[in-house]
């Protein structure tokens, strides 16, 4: 911890000079954001799925009025659009990009560069002479395809792991076939095919004050830092927000508003993407449940928010009818409830299964006027 804070400060001095011009950019949206001055309203999306769209009217409209963007959760995926060599399928992810075009959404490209999206097949292909062709191909398949609808592309995402490398990169099939350089290679190779669109790097476990998501938070600053001198077109920062309940004890303002801060300095744009809450208790009435995790969502928002470089404020799902959290055997070990009562679903998201707004739709709706 020490010593990220010393390099912290050994930056703040560096960065200084060269952040000059974008500091007056900032300056520039802090004062509009000055007391009195007029709010603005950010951005709202969620990950949503084409059968969700399209199978749940009452979903469907929940997205329509609430949410200017749309993130595909699974449909662009490199293994969901090619599952097998010479096999491109685009039917769902065309389906969620006609639902935003009708309903007059954009959608966010969500997600090019993933250890977790490599289709099986072209894995070994990776590693071999010109196999950045697989990858530039993948690109060209999709960001063409979308290109009208998707102004935003989460272009790298989860590049980090901590306890591996000196570098704190993750080990991963991309960075095994093309070393550490990939991650700019994919920024230079994504705005070839979409010069206008707005480039993100994403990455989780930033947000808590404990050692492993410390050093992440250092990691990830260097690389930040890198990328931007080495003129890597990366606009955005997404800092996916899967916040945990059992982990809030760590919470630290101070250290979050720090990072916020180190990243905005050095001139990338913030999103707050794939907010959602793991909760750790599920034996509490319904309301309590509901009121801690839009706590915990408000004590996060409050430090992020107060960032005039956050231009995006996006959860993974609207509905806990459709989150990816499920409720684990380790959250319901030893524990019981009133006869025919039971845990229900995790309710870590903005409406409940009714499409019903909980507390924390209030939160959200409140941090986004800015
Ligand atoms: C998740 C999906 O929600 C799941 O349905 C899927 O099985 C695995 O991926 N970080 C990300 C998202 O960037 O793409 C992940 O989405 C959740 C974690």
């Amino acid at each position: 911890m020490a010593d990220t804070l010393r390099w912290l400060d050994r930056r703040r001095f560096v960065l200084a000079a060269a952040a000059a011009p974008f500091v007056a950019a900032i300056a520039t949206a802090a004062c509009s954001a000055a007391p009195g001055a007029a709010k603005r309203r950010l951005p709202f999306g969620a990950a949503v799925r084409a059968e969700q769209v399209y199978g749940n009217a009452a979903f469907a409209a929940a997205i329509d009025q609430h949410c200017q963007i749309i993130v595909p959760e699974i449909e662009l995926n490199w293994d969901k659009v090619s599952p097998s060599e010479g096999d491109l399928n685009f039917y769902q992810a065309d389906q969620l990009a006609d639902f935003a075009t009708r309903h007059g959404k954009k959608m966010t490209g969500h997600v090019l560069v993933w250890h977790l999206s490599i289709p099986n097949w072209a894995k070994p292909g990776l590693g071999q002479t010109g196999g950045w062709e697989l990858v530039r191909r993948y690109f060209a398949s999709v960001i063409p395809r979308y290109g009208t609808v998707t102004d935003h592309w989460d272009v790298v995402n989860e590049p980090l792991l901590m306890g591996h490398r000196q570098d704190g990169l993750r080990p991963s099939p991309y960075l095994d076939a093309f070393g550490p350089s990939y991650i700019a290679r994919a920024f230079h190779e994504a705005h070839v095919f979409a010069p206008h669109a707005k480039l993100s790097l994403n990455e989780f476990g930033t947000t808590y004050d404990f050692k492993e998501e410390h050093d992440k938070r250092y990691f990830m600053l260097k690389m930040l830092e890198s990328l931007k001198k080495s003129g890597a077109p990366i606009h955005g920062v997404g800092l996916q927000s899967h916040l945990e309940l059992a982990k809030q004890g760590s919470f630290n303002p101070k250290v979050l508003a720090e990072f916020v801060k180190e990243i905005a300095g050095m001139g990338y744009e913030i999103r707050i993407t794939e907010l959602d809450v793991r909760e750790s208790d599920y034996t509490a009435p319904a309301d309590v449940r509901d009121m801690r995790v839009a706590d915990a969502v408000r004590r996060y928002l409050d430090v992020v928010t107060a960032s005039p470089a956050l231009t995006e404020i996006s959860c993974w799902g609207l509905s806990d009818a459709f989150s990816w959290l499920g409720v684990l055997p380790e959250d319901l070990a030893g524990k019981q409830w009133p006869a025919g009562q039971g845990p229900g679903l995790n309710r870590g998201l903005p409406f409940n299964s009714d499409m019903q707004p909980k507390p924390m739709w209030n939160v959200l709706d409140a941090a986004l006027n800015v």
